[in-house]
């Protein structure tokens, strides 16, 4: 009998896979990995676990990967200033080269011949899943049921799951496609398909709407260091309690929402809505901190790379030579990144509104119009005619 490992997510689709792959002669063991997305809030794991047994599933696995997804994927985007498009902070897209990882983990330590997820055939998730795997290990065969199994909806797989007693809750229609992690949600399909149509109230899952966001400016002081955040309001946190809080004033405040029309791997393009609070308000301060610490060429610089790194996280190509290349100038480039930024949460925005670093460049004697400039203005005249003399002959 053959293995497979298969990404387990608990939901309708990778429920039916089990089964499905079950009747096509393998033995399936479910991989569950935890990046945040609420697991064990909603539902106990238990009732996880139990559902890919009733499933078929001869064994599972479940991981607690918050600690690794925030440092080894979420903290390299941030350093990066990685945003896809000039949007998207790639929460979906960092979580699948860890997950693949450990999917090739588990099929080496089982011995396993495959891999397989529920992703479809259209969407940029098959492209990561499959590129890092084979990344990773060029032998292990890849599954992707969805793209060749016979169910044409969602009802068709209800009814397969049903007399196959898988225990799917049913109950509640899904209106849209979600995915979650600690580093953001993202939703897509339904009504948010039509690019007209503002996105509805009940589509966002972090954020707080306008109508119920607090009426009070909140002031968050974010200390970095080479980067990485440490410290809130003075206070030291583990990364992931850092980030889980964050997500919680900010998305209580309305922070972090983004509905854009994006360019899929894949060719086609795609409407979606995003919430990170999180992401954008660190992603928003540690820029802002570079802005004060970095010279005028590395921070130009930089942006080249920004763009390509983000390409890079998008497509799937995290464990691609490029990417491993990049890091060390992205790290090379945070030497200097430690200090504090004073950000302001309000009404759906968050602002810059102080900072400070032993390591700022910003020298007020140098840019003050008041007393005790230390600026000579007449060097300026000899530096513009020099500058400025290829255009002049
Ligand atoms: N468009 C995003 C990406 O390619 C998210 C994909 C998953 N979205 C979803 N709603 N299931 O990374």
């Amino acid at each position: 009998m053959k293995k497979v490992v298969l990404a387990y997510s608990g939901g309708l689709d990778t429920s039916c896979i089990v089964r499905w792959l079950k009747d096509k002669g393998y033995q399936v063991i479910c991989f569950v990995a935890d990046l945040g997305q609420g697991l064990g809030k909603g539902e106990d794991l238990d009732a996880i676990e139990e559902r890919a047994e009733a499933a078929g599933a001869s064994e599972v696995y479940i991981k607690d990967l918050q600690d690794e997804f925030v440092e080894d994927f979420c903290m390299p985007a941030l350093k990066a200033n990685a945003i896809y498009e000039g949007k998207y902070l790639l929460a979906t897209a960092l979580g699948r080269p860890l997950i693949a990882k450990h999917l090739v983990q588990i099929a080496h330590k089982e011995k396993a011949d495959a891999i397989a997820h529920g992703c479809t055939g259209k969407g940029n998730d098959q492209v990561r899943f499959e590129v890092t795997a084979g990344i990773l290990d060029s032998k292990l065969e890849v599954l992707a049921p969805v793209r060749i199994w016979e169910f044409k909806s969602r009802e068709e797989e209800i009814e397969y799951a049903k007399a196959h007693s898988i225990p799917i809750d049913v109950s509640k229609k899904k209106p849209y496609s979600i995915d979650r992690n600690i580093w953001g949600v993202s939703i897509e399909a339904g009504v948010l398909e039509d690019l007209d149509v503002e996105p509805p109230d009940d589509a966002y899952l972090i954020t707080k709407s306008p109508s119920h966001m607090s009426s009070y400016p909140k002031y968050l002081d974010i200390y970095f260091e080479k980067g990485v955040p440490k410290k809130i309001d003075g206070k030291s946190q583990k990364l992931k309690n850092l980030i889980s809080y964050l997500n919680e004033v900010g998305g209580a405040h309305g922070v972090g929402r983004v509905d854009s029309v994006e360019n899929r791997l894949v060719g086609i393009k795609s409407r979606e809505i995003y919430e990170a609070p999180a992401a954008t308000i660190l992603h928003l301060a540690h820029k802002d901190l570079e802005s004060v610490v970095l010279d005028r060429e590395l921070a130009h610089f930089k942006e080249i790379v920004t763009l390509k790194y983000s390409e890079l996280i998008y497509f799937g190509l995290w464990y691609a030579p490029l990417k491993k290349a990049l890091d060390g100038f992205i790290e090379a480039t945070q030497s200097q990144v430690t200090g504090s930024i004073r950000v302001k949460l309000s009404k759906g925005s968050c602002s810059v509104v102080g900072r400070k670093s032993t390591h700022s460049l910003y020298k007020k004697e140098l840019s003050t119009y008041g007393k005790g400039d230390k600026f000579d203005q007449k060097l300026a005249e000899g530096f513009i005619k020099l500058w400025g003399l290829p255009y002049k002959k």
